[in-house]
């Protein structure tokens, strides 16, 4: 009896240290810095190119959905001109977080940013100061050219003073950091200088993987470190958005039994993506996506069905949280 009691103490006594080292471990080291080369981009007033940077910024990339303040939700929803102030928080198990303000007041927004430094939070996300950022921006594929456009769009605006608290992370969020999970990006071979536009797939492939993300919604993923758990634009990626709903995104391979889109035509996309939200309280940012070039969709839709088609049966795209936590 006395023998077992002695191992009993020793295996508690040992977790106990064990926790300890381990959460002293994550305090200890979070605040990682990290490095990579600036991207060679330079930012111009060329008006041509800063009207291209704002078609990303509100259409394809979505800026705006995050560097918002919160009452502009509806004037940009409503495909109004908002200023890319920030002021929204997102609440999420890693942290809080909160999108920066990217008007171009010295003080609190990109005013006392470099082009490069601008570039390579997008490129590789690091920040200024070298703190490594989740990844709620996969643009490290787009082109030279749509950041400089998208930068130079940034830089047009009028600056506004708005000071923005830090990121707050919660222990998971350190957690995630100090043991590696999330490493500084970088584009997948040389980043392309330019992209040919047209109602091709392979626009279609850029704009639906490295501009407008909608691989990184519609594909099954980690929640923590962001990586992909199975094939890319099968869907089945569940967002509990913290508003008693959670959000099931559908499938957009073209299988033909599973696919949502496998049996529309272009047009009836096209339509339906002009449509805009017709789920209330859904993620995708519709308004966004509803004020895209009738090419650039056609070219999405292009390439959606030109992937391998994947099975993945997903029932329902809403559930109330109590309909989901219990299936
Ligand atoms: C899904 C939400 C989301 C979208 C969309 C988004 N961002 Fe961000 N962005 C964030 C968050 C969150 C931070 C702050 C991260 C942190 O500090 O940990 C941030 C930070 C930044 C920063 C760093 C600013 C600084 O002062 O260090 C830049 C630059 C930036 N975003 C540019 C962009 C641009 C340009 C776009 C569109 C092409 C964009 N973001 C789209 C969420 C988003
Ligand atoms: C922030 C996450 C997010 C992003 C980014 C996103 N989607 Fe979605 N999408 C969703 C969710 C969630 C749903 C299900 C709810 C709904 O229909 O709004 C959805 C639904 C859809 C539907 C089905 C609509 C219907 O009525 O059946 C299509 C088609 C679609 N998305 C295409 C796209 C395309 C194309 C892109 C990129 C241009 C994209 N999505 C980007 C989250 C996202």
């Amino acid at each position: 009896m006395k023998t077992l009691f002695k191992i009993f103490a020793w295996i508690a006594g040992s977790i106990v240290v064990l926790t300890v080292v381990f959460v002293l471990f994550v305090y200890m080291t979070w605040e990682k810095k990290f490095e990579a080369d600036y991207p060679n981009i330079k930012s111009t007033s060329d008006s041509a190119v800063v009207a291209r940077g704002k078609y990303l910024a509100f259409g394809p990339a979505h800026c705006n959905t995050c560097h918002i303040a919160p009452d502009q939700f509806e004037n940009m929803e409503a495909g109004m001109d908002v200023l890319l102030t920030g002021g929204t928080e997102m609440h999420i198990g890693p942290g809080i977080f909160r999108p920066r303000n990217l008007t171009p007041d010295m003080e609190t927004g990109i005013g006392k940013l470099t082009d490069g430094e601008i570039a390579r939070v997008m490129r590789h996300s690091i920040g200024a100061d070298g703190r490594i950022i989740f990844p709620f921006m996969p643009f490290q594929n787009m082109s030279d050219e749509d950041m400089t456009a998208l930068i130079s769009f940034l830089r047009s605006q009028k600056p506004v003073k708005n000071e923005i608290k830090s990121t707050e992370y919660s222990f998971l969020g350190k957690m995630v950091i100090a043991l590696g999970m999330l490493k500084p990006e970088s584009a997948t071979g040389t980043p392309p200088a330019r992209v040919e536009i047209g109602p091709t797939v392979e626009y279609g492939k850029y704009l639906a993987n490295s501009v407008a993300n909608c691989v990184g919604c519609h594909s099954p993923r980690s929640l923590t470190s962001g990586e992909f758990t199975g094939p890319k634009f099968s869907g089945g990626l569940a967002m509990d958005e913290g508003t008693g709903y959670v959000y099931v995104t559908p499938n957009l391979t073209p299988d033909p039994e599973t696919g949502r889109i496998a049996n529309w035509t272009e047009e009836a996309f096209i339509e339906r993506i002009k449509n805009g939200r017709l789920v209330e309280g859904s993620p995708m940012p519709w308004a966004n996506f509803s004020w895209m070039d009738d090419d650039d969709l056609r070219a999405i839709y292009r390439y959606l069905h030109s992937l391998d088609p994947v099975s993945n049966k997903v029932e329902k795209t809403v559930y109330t949280v109590e309909e989901y936590y219990e299936k």
